[in-house]
């Protein structure tokens, strides 16, 4: 950062050190012994499309495809950089002061700010390209590069008939799924309130009270109108929608956009368990949340919900194009594990990765007409 006539400039964020990790809280991913490429990360052009399918339709046969891929990621040593507890940390380095910035201040001092992807404009491309990594390296396992794709939790489709897309997908809901081992895609430390078939509560109000069918109407109402509050009323322009800047210099956390706090906030504080040793662990703590499986099918259905935004009518539904936005750049590790380089620039465009979803109703989109 350089002042210039007494005002600081901000800048994008450069890529963390990954080798120069503050280990708070024991979320420091796997050092990195190779250089890493001065060149941003290559999308492999040749990747057929995957269709990331939503989780409460899967067959029997992708349920044991993914739930075999979970298997083998818990199976990877810890050494390995892709491994199960690796991903989880990388998400709580990004977010709980594992990576660190010097910056010159307005008022000329030296100061050090801790780096967080949350509550700001970070948020939705930072998290598009984790999910991305930990699905090649799921795809990578199973050696099915060409199709395998993540489930989405599509817990805005309030629709009552079964099988229920708000309530927890069956996949993750039985640890003994497929009758013969405890599912991988199980987590035990998930609050009684997500017992299937109960519906999520997307506002968080209803502290999970016992879900009457006629309780259960209303609290599809209220989601409904919180969806449509928050992506669609709250959010017609962008700054709204992806929250407050956040560039070198400036704090953490100066504001979180309508999607990132609710839904998103509410459904990780419904699924954690408020009685678990370590209150709303996992889904509900940042260090912990993506110990649970259904952390990737919730961000995937996240990430889908960007793309939904930007195809709503009215308002000025776009990306961000601040150039300081546009050139942050993050470091991931690879299916290969190679740690590579990439910039927000880069995650705006979803056919650079090759992915797209299946289509469900957004009924939501009319809640106000
Ligand atoms: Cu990185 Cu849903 O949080």
């Amino acid at each position: 950062v350089f002042a210039c006539k007494g005002l600081v400039q901000a800048l994008p964020f450069p890529a963390p050190n990954f080798n120069n990790c503050n280990n708070y809280q024991g979320c420091c991913p796997v050092p990195y012994n190779g250089t890493i490429s001065e060149k941003l990360y290559v999308f492999d052009r040749k990747l057929p499309l995957r269709t990331r399918p939503a989780a409460h339709l899967l067959d029997d046969a992708y349920i044991a495809k993914y739930q075999r891929a979970y298997r083998l990621l818990r199976a990877l040593p810890d050494s390995d950089p892709r491994s199960w507890k690796n991903q989880a940390k990388l998400h709580c380095a990004y977010c709980n002061a594992a990576f660190n910035f010097d910056v010159l201040t307005s008022s000329g001092r030296n100061s050090t700010m801790r780096f967080e992807v949350h509550f700001g404009w970070m948020f939705l491309p930072w998290h598009r390209f984790f999910l991305y990594f930990h699905e090649r390296i799921l795809a990578k396992l199973l050696g099915d590069d060409d199709t395998f794709a993540l489930p989405f939790w599509n817990w805005d489709n309030q629709s009552p008939d079964p099988p229920l897309a708000n309530a927890i997908p069956l996949a993750f809901a039985n640890p003994m799924y497929d009758k013969k081992v405890q599912s991988s895609l199980y987590d035990e430390r998930r609050s009684r309130c997500t017992k299937w078939p109960n519906l999520v509560d997307l506002q968080n109000a209803l502290e999970c009270a016992n879900q009457t069918l006629e309780l259960q109407t209303t609290l599809r109402q209220w989601n409904n109108r919180l969806m449509y509050t928050q992506l669609v009323t709250a959010a017609p322009i962008s700054r709204l929608f992806f929250g407050e800047s956040y560039k070198l210099g400036s704090a953490p956390g100066r504001g979180a956009g309508t999607l990132e706090v609710s839904p998103h906030g509410n459904v990780h504080l419904w699924t954690g368990n408020p009685n678990a040793t370590i209150p709303f662990s996992d889904m509900g703590i940042l260090q912990y949340a993506a110990l649970d499986p259904i952390f990737y099918a919730h961000h995937a259905n996240i990430d889908r919900l960007w793309e939904v935004w930007k195809s709503l009518p009215g308002g000025n539904r776009k990306d961000l194009s601040q150039a300081d936005y546009l050139n942050t750049q993050f470091l991931f590790y690879d299916e290969n594990a190679a740690l590579v380089k990439v910039q927000i620039s880069q995650a705006l465009n979803i056919n650079n990765f090759r992915y797209n979803y299946e289509g469900v109703p957004n009924s939501w989109i009319h809640e106000g007409s």
